[in-house]
């Protein structure tokens, strides 16, 4: 019989300990937690551990602070570092996250060469970036946490507002993950039907908007960090489409050379997620009201990514 997946998550923080959660529950493999904080992986993964007989889920869930623990695992979820409080933007944990997620990633490669990793640390689309290269792993192997979180928030607005099922609700959003990043309305869909049959443009463009600003929303209501339930969820959603090879179509932050013509930066694009990480980039035809925006969130990329220690 062939043995279970191993899914390591680093950070045992806010957005790690509910990727564990999510992913025990789902029974996506076994678990590790590692933090640097001696203690709290290990309590938090016996707590979850104690938890399966009760939710009925099969898996070992292990916390560490030694890397030798997360070996071979089949993805690793980063979440270390800081989250951000109010009046800061993701840009500003630049320098502290870069020093976190390299050593990180390089810790994570030694152990688990053959890794997908999936990253969640902020500024997210330069975090994967530093992934990259401290890992040195290809860049397929290499994919960034944002846009299934951002769908997900502009999907469950949607709902909302059309007053349906948010699983009926279907959309597509570009771009980084700053509060430039570009949700499409024109991909976005109800049980098929075009959103603009179901909504007015003004209710359209109020909620693009606040899609935007959706992590700033819950960090000033929380006051002391950042959205937790919603990013874990998307990165476990993630992490599942890889580790059973689902070929899922999500928005991720992937490596795009001549796609879209970023000119080899990490942003969020449509891609099939599977077993090999990003199998594929698939270029969607954009008008020039939407190619403007694109740009425009990319080029923030870039200057974040040149801005890196
Ligand atoms: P948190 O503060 O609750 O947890 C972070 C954990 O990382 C802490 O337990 C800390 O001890 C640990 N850590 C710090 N340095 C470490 C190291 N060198 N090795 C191992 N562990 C280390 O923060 P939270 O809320 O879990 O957020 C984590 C990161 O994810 C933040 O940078 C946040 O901005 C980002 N984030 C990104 C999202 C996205 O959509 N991409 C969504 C939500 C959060
Ligand atoms: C969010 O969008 C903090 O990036 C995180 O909630």
């Amino acid at each position: 019989m062939a043995g279970r997946k191993k899914l390591s998550v680093i950070g045992a923080g806010n957005v790690g300990a509910t990727c564990a959660v999510w992913a025990a529950r789902r029974e996506l493999g076994d678990v590790v937690l590692l933090d640097i904080v001696d203690g709290l992986p290990q309590g938090k993964g016996l707590d979850l551990y104690e938890a399966s007989p009760v939710e009925g889920f099969d898996a070992k869930i292990t916390g560490t602070t030694d890397y030798a623990g997360t070996a071979g695992s089949d993805v690793v979820i980063i979440t270390s570092g800081l989250p951000r409080k109010p009046g800061m933007s993701r840009d500003d944990l630049l320098a502290a996250n870069t020093k976190i997620v390299r050593e990180v990633a390089a810790n994570v490669a030694r152990h688990s060469p053959q890794a997908v990793l999936i990253v969640v640390s902020n500024p997210l689309d330069a975090m994967v970036t530093v992934a990259h290269r401290a890992s040195g792993f290809p860049a397929h192997r290499v994919v960034g946490q944002a846009g299934v979180l951002d769908t997900a928030r502009f999907r469950a607005f949607l709902a909302e507002a059309i007053g349906c099922s948010v699983k009926d609700v279907s959309a597509l959003l570009l771009g980084g993950h700053g509060d430039d990043m570009v949700p499409l309305p024109r991909y976005a869909s109800a049980g098929g039907i075009p959103i603009s049959q179901l909504l007015s443009a003004e209710r359209v463009d109020a909620i693009v908007q606040r899609t935007r600003t959706g992590g700033g929303e819950i960090v000033s209501l929380l006051k002391t960090g950042s959205a937790f339930y919603a990013p874990a969820a998307a990165s476990v959603q993630m992490a599942e489409a890889i580790l059973r090879d689902q070929k899922r179509i999500l928005p991720c932050a992937a490596w795009c050379d001549r796609e879209y013509g970023v000119g080899g930066y990490f942003v969020g694009v449509p891609v099939v997620l599977g077993a090999g990480g990003v199998e594929k980039i698939i270029e969607i035809e954009l008008d020039d009201a939407e190619r403007a925006m694109f740009d425009a969130s990319v080029q923030h990329v870039r200057e974040l990514v040149n801005a890196l220690p």
